[in-house]
């Protein structure tokens, strides 16, 4: 075993007195819940990903629900997406009673497989969700083909790729244009910027958007902020069902700190994945991510394929006891208790092996701003060695 003092976690956000600030200012303003901080947050954010529309929510999960309600999933119809995926992505879906069609990642990385997608629309199919996976855009090119020419919405699950961009029509463009017709982007700590939790749709339609913040607020007809800042009085209508999905002014305030960062966070990633690159790449056995030509990543984590001679957990325990944390390849929604029941979902004909060899196979290495060089050369040594070491053993 390599000794080390070292203690690497598998991420760590970047927060420090900017943040403490930005929060201090909000609190001492009196406005705490959403308003005018949510406001600016939601204006900078679509300047950067270039969107028409930008709302926020209390997290992804509530924005993904929304973008199904917008589109009119409702109960019994089906939405495609991948099982492989934070279990969230599904159960959006059925928060809305319609059914998650799983369909398979591709051969090369973690993303929905474009191919497999044809033969599962039925007429009962209303919209496809696609994930772009650990921070790595997926072939939107082609779901987005595929979505328009059946007529279908398609709805992009951004949790994890806030920074990412995608090369669309000759242009490197950030995700969350959007590309397609909703994405939804996550602030949770484990992704690339945080408000602590945190959610924001992004749309071209004013349609969608004027839905989203209508249903955010309890389906409240005027917002607190304009009965607030108004000289007359007004009753307030509602006159749909609405939810609690707000964002408050402290978690925005948060928000507009980590977005002036995000480009040198992504700067900071990209370098230290080519770093892990680099130091991986003529290890045999290991199959590293890479980008394809259209795609580049914010790197929210890095996820190697382990050879099928080395046993996922025991890596993961001897990494654990040198000082490095790491995770376990994407969870496979359709394997959990929650949906046991075979009536909540349904497998695409083309079954989920990818699916499961990259969760039984898969593990995600440590990646975070403030991680030194030195750490990913640890790491690195550390992996290439438990593998020459195991290897060495069963020869
Ligand atoms: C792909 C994906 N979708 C949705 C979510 C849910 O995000 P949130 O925790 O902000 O609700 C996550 C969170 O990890 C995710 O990774």
């Amino acid at each position: 075993m390599k000794p080390t003092l070292l203690q690497i976690p598998v991420a760590r956000p970047l927060l420090d007195e900017m943040e403490v600030e930005a929060v201090r200012r909000v609190v001492l303003s009196g406005w705490v819940t959403q308003g005018p901080e949510v406001a600016a947050f939601e204006s900078e954010f679509a300047d950067f990903v270039q969107a028409d529309h930008a709302c926020a929510v209390s997290n992804c999960t509530t924005a993904l629900h929304l973008a199904l309600k917008a589109i009119g999933v409702g109960p019994g119809d089906e939405v495609i997406t991948v099982s492989h995926s934070f279990i969230a992505t599904a159960n959006a879906i059925r928060y809305c009673g319609a059914i998650p069609v799983f369909v398979d990642i591709e051969a090369d990385g973690f993303n929905m497989d474009p191919d497999l997608i044809l033969s599962e629309i039925t007429s009962r199919t209303k919209a496809i969700l696609c994930v772009h996976q650990l921070g790595m855009p997926c072939n939107l090119v082609s779901i987005v083909d595929i979505g328009r020419s059946h007529g279908i919405p398609v709805i992009e699950d951004a949790a994890c790729a806030t920074g990412s961009e995608i090369l669309w029509n000759d242009k490197w463009q950030k995700i969350g244009k959007p590309h397609a017709d909703i994405a939804c982007f996550s602030f949770h700590p484990r992704k690339v910027v945080t408000t602590g939790d945190g959610g924001m749709l992004t749309t071209g339609s004013a349609e969608y958007d004027h839905k989203f913040r209508l249903w955010r607020q309890h389906g409240m007809s005027v917002p607190d902020t304009v009965r607030h800042g108004s000289k007359q009085v007004i009753y307030e209508g509602y006159p749909e069902l609405g939810y609690n999905y707000r964002m408050t002014d402290l978690q925005a305030a948060i928000g507009r700190v980590q977005l002036a960062r995000l480009p040198a966070l992504v700067a900071r990633r990209r370098h230290l994945a080519a770093l892990y690159g680099q130091g991986l790449r003529n290890t045999p056995w290991l199959e590293i991510p890479a980008e394809p030509s259209w795609a580049r990543s914010n790197w929210q984590s890095y996820c190697v394929k382990l050879p099928p001679w080395i046993d996922q957990r025991d890596t993961m325990q001897a990494l654990l006891d040198m000082g490095v944390s790491t995770r376990r390849g994407i969870m496979n929604i359709h394997r959990e208790d929650a949906y046991a029941d075979k009536a909540s979902h349904r497998v695409a004909a083309s079954q989920l092996a990818r699916s499961i060899a990259a969760q039984e196979g898969a593990i995600i290495l440590p990646l975070f701003a403030q991680m030194t060089d030195d750490e990913v050369s640890f790491v690195t040594e550390a992996l290439c060695d438990l593998c020459s070491d195991r290897r060495t053993a069963i020869a």
